[in-house]
C-alpha cells in the first residue's frame, strides 16, 4: 500500500486540529509561522525525545485524568468496541502514561511501540516511524483552561486518539503500510491525496458496527464535542468508503467534518489500500477533486447531511 501523512483531530468546539492535520499542514507544506510550542532542543535526529515522565506535575496528571474520564464515558455509545477493548487493555486511565510502559503492553500484543517527540515532527520522519512500527506521540500535555480546544496535537489526542488501535492486529497493520506508502508517496509529489486517506479513515473514519455507525478515528474520539456530533449530528455527510473517491476530497481543518467516510471493517480498509498506488495518482491527477460537502449520485450515502452547522457558523 502507498500511504501518507498525518490527519488533524479537530477538538472541542469548532476547534482547530488538535490532530496532526496540522502536522501534515505545517510539515507537508512547511508553510507555517506559528511557533510550535514543545521544546525541539534535545531532539534526536530521528526527532524524538525522552519523555521526561518524571516531569509531569499533579495538575498534568489530573488534566490527563479529566480528559480521559470525559471521554471514556462517551465511549460505549459512540466508540468502535475494537477501540474500547484496546484502550482497556493500555490500562492508562490514571494518568499521562508512561510511554515505555505502554509500549510493552503494545509490542507484545502488534510489534508496535510509542517514540516521545515534541510535537509537529516532518512527515518523512513520521512516515519512517510509521513504517518501522514505532508511533510518535507528543510528550507535553494542554493546559486546563484548553480542555476544548487546542492548536496542536497533545499527549492526549496523540495517546488516547491513536495508541489504542495499534493494539489491533489489522490497524496496525494498516498504519505500518500508510507509513511506508508515506515514504513512496513523498517520492512521487502525491502527498495530498495520501493525506486524505490518512485523515478520512485514521483521524475521522467511521465504521458500520452491528449497531449502527461508531466512530474509529483519533481527531474524533480525542474531542468531547465532535465525538456525539460524528454520529448524532444531522448536518455532515456520511459516505461509504472508496479509496479514490476519499483521496479526491478536500477537508477542513478549522472545524468539525462536513463528511465522515465510513468504513464496513478495518479488513476492508487495509484490502482496499494494500494496492499499488502508482497508477491511482496518476489517474487521478487528471480528475477534479470533491468539495468538503459534496454528495455524488455515486456515493453509497449513510446521510446526506444538511450542512445546518456550517450554514450557522456562516450566519453568525
Ligand atoms: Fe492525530
Amino acid at each position: 500500500m502507498d500511504t501518507g501523512v498525518d490527519g488533524t483531530g479537530v477538538d472541542g468546539t469548532g476547534g482547530n486540529g488538535t490532530g496532526d492535520g496540522f502536522k501534515q499542514a505545517t510539515a507537508s507544506s512547511g508553510k507555517t509561522d506559528k511557533e510550535l510550542r514543545g521544546d525541539y532542543s534535545a531532539m534526536r535526529a530521528d526527532f524524538t525525545i525522552d519523555q521526561g515522565w518524571d516531569r509531569y506535575t499533579d495538575t498534568d496528571h489530573a488534566l490527563w485524568r479529566t480528559l480521559y474520564d470525559r471521554q471514556s464515558r462517551l465511549l460505549p455509545r459512540y466508540a468502535a468496541p475494537e477501540f474500547m477493548d484496546c484502550l482497556s487493555r493500555l490500562d492508562a486511565g490514571d494518568g499521562v502514561p508512561d510511554f515505555r510502559r505502554a509500549s510493552e503492553r503494545l509490542e507484545a500484543a502488534t510489534g508496535w511501540t510509542i517514540v516521545a517527540v515534541p510535537g509537529l515532527i516532518p512527515e518523512g520522519a513520521f512516515f519512517d516511524h510509521l513504517a518501522a512500527r514505532r508511533f510518535p506521540v507528543t510528550n507535553w500535555i494542554r493546559k486546563p483552561e484548553e480542555m476544548d480546544y487546542l492548536e496542536e496535537p497533545d499527549v492526549f489526542h496523540d495517546f488516547f486518539g491513536h495508541v489504542p488501535l495499534l493494539m489491533h492486529p489489522v490497524f496496525a497493520d494498516y498504519m505500518q503500510a500508510y507509513g511506508k506508502g508515506g515514504q513512496r508517496a513523498l517520492k512521487l509529489g502525491r502527498i495530498e491525496n495520501l493525506a486524505r486517506l490518512y485523515w478520512y479513515t485514521v483521524e475521522f473514519g467511521l465504521i458500520a458496527g452491528r449497531d449502527g455507525l461508531k466512530v474509529f478515528g483519533a481527531g474524533i474520539l480525542s474531542s468531547a464535542g465532535e465525538t456525539p456530533y460524528a454520529i448524532e449530528s444531522r448536518s455532515p455527510n456520511r459516505i461509504g468508503f472508496e479509496l479514490e473517491r476519499v483521496m479526491r476530497t478536500r477537508y477542513r481543518i478549522d472545524d468539525y467534518q462536513q463528511t465522515y467516510f465510513v468504513i464496513d471493517s478495518f479488513e476492508q480498509l487495509f484490502e482496499a489500500t494494500f494496492v499499488d498506488f502508482g497508477p491511482i495518482y496518476q489517474r487521478l491527477a487528471g480528475l477534479p477533486e470533491f468539495g468538503p460537502a459534496e454528495v455524488l449520485s455515486t456515493d453509497r450515502v449513510f446521510t446526506h447531511g444538511t450542512q445546518e452547522r456550517v450554514r450557522g457558523l456562516a450566519a453568525e
